[in-house]
């Protein structure tokens, strides 16, 4: 048995998730995903993020856009408490290891895998012939962005659930047609108050950086009055707080801003509402308002600070580059051996 066929169940634990440098980020993306990897950072546990380029690509970008936009997402990484030394934070085209693996991949997915992620189905729309091959095989880079790093734990918002459940299903069929036990089955990790943070203006719609209307955002870039005022002029219903979480279960709107709210401040929303239950929206309003304001301002004059000296930023993308590539390189090789390509130097 070559050491490839060996049993690997017992993988190291290994955070990794990612981002796509596709636009600006709104507060789902801070709270759904960047805010839980700064926690996991304090974990004693490795942990790799990723500005996701390549899949950014799956649709078109500006090339100049995408530039600025891969670094302000380092910025806002940088600016949330990612610290490049305790976490790995680079862009996926500087780790080739990632299409590597996707390739083959590609092989082992199955066509009628891809067709049924919701995905694929909203952002194709109804002219699928003329979307890219890309944003078709989207879920399979996301699959080798994980496996080439024998991720275990993968923190994302509840959007991402269904691509995590395919990467489950590539690590199960790759391992069964292969006859090895070589890739984890990897967790998707969807917790905490704001797992879905909901648009400002529409309580059934997920908050988006491509909704046409800004005010259904907060974005990371916003000042303080216009956190204020999108969080005044903010959906509401004309009833006052419940004091328990069951009484929000008919009113998404009321119920995205007590998750934020909670998210924001640290709390489960049990304990929100014994603090607000009761009160109207034009007190509670305010205190978010407040709130917001006093952990957004700091991150976004963060990113601003480091977005006027990109050399630096530059250059910490290249160093964790470098780090992800000494993990990604044997996982790569080992795969091809499994493989049977000849050559591959393990
Ligand atoms: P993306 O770039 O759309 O979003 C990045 C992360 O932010 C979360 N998120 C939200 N969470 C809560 N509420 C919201 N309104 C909200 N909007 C966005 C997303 O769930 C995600 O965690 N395919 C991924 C990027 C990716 C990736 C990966 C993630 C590529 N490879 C490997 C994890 C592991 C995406 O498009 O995320």
């Amino acid at each position: 048995m070559s050491e490839a066929d060996q049993p690997t169940t017992a993988f190291t634990p290994r955070v990794f998730s990612g981002i796509q440098p596709s636009g600006g980020l709104t507060l789902g993306n801070y709270l759904g995903a960047m805010k839980r990897f700064v926690d996991w950072q304090a974990r004693d546990i490795e942990t790799i993020y990723c500005m996701v380029d390549m899949h950014a690509i799956t649709v078109w970008q500006d090339p100049a856009a995408l530039t600025r936009q891969t670094r302000e997402l380092a910025a806002g990484y940088l600016a949330s408490g990612l610290d490049p030394a305790r976490s790995i934070l680079f862009n996926q085209s500087q780790v080739p290891e990632h299409a590597q693996l996707a390739w083959v991949f590609n092989c082992v997915a199955r066509m009628g895998w891809m067709q049924r992620m919701t995905q694929w189905k909203d952002k194709a729309g109804k002219n699928q012939q003329n979307a890219s091959l890309g944003l078709f095989a989207y879920p399979s880079l996301m699959a080798a962005d994980i496996l080439v790093y024998h991720a275990t734990h993968v923190p994302v918002g509840e959007d991402q659930k269904q691509h995590i459940e395919l990467t489950r299903d590539i690590a199960i069929k790759f391992n069964h047609d292969y006859g090895v036990d070589f890739f984890p089955v990897t967790e998707p990790v969807i917790e905490g108050a704001a797992t879905r943070v909901m648009s400002l203006r529409d309580g059934s719609k997920k908050m988006s950086k491509s909704d046409p209307s800004d005010a259904s955002r907060i974005n990371l870039t916003d000042d303080a009055d216009t956190i204020a005022q999108k969080i005044r002029k903010a959906k509401t219903d004309p009833e006052p707080l419940p004091s328990e979480a069951a009484g929000l279960a008919e009113r998404p709107e009321a119920r995205n801003l007590v998750n934020i709210f909670a998210a924001l401040s640290e709390q489960g929303v049990e304990q929100v509402l014994a603090e607000v239950g009761g009160k109207p929206f034009s007190e509670f309003k305010p205190m978010l308002a407040d709130l917001a304001v006093a952990k957004l301002s700091p991150i976004s004059s963060e990113m601003a600070r480091y977005m006027q000296d990109p050399a630096q930023i530059d250059a910490i993308l290249r160093d964790g580059a470098e780090r992800a590539r000494a993990i990604a390189e044997p996982i790569l090789h080992r795969t091809y051996e499994i493989v049977g390509m000849v050559g591959a130097r393990v």
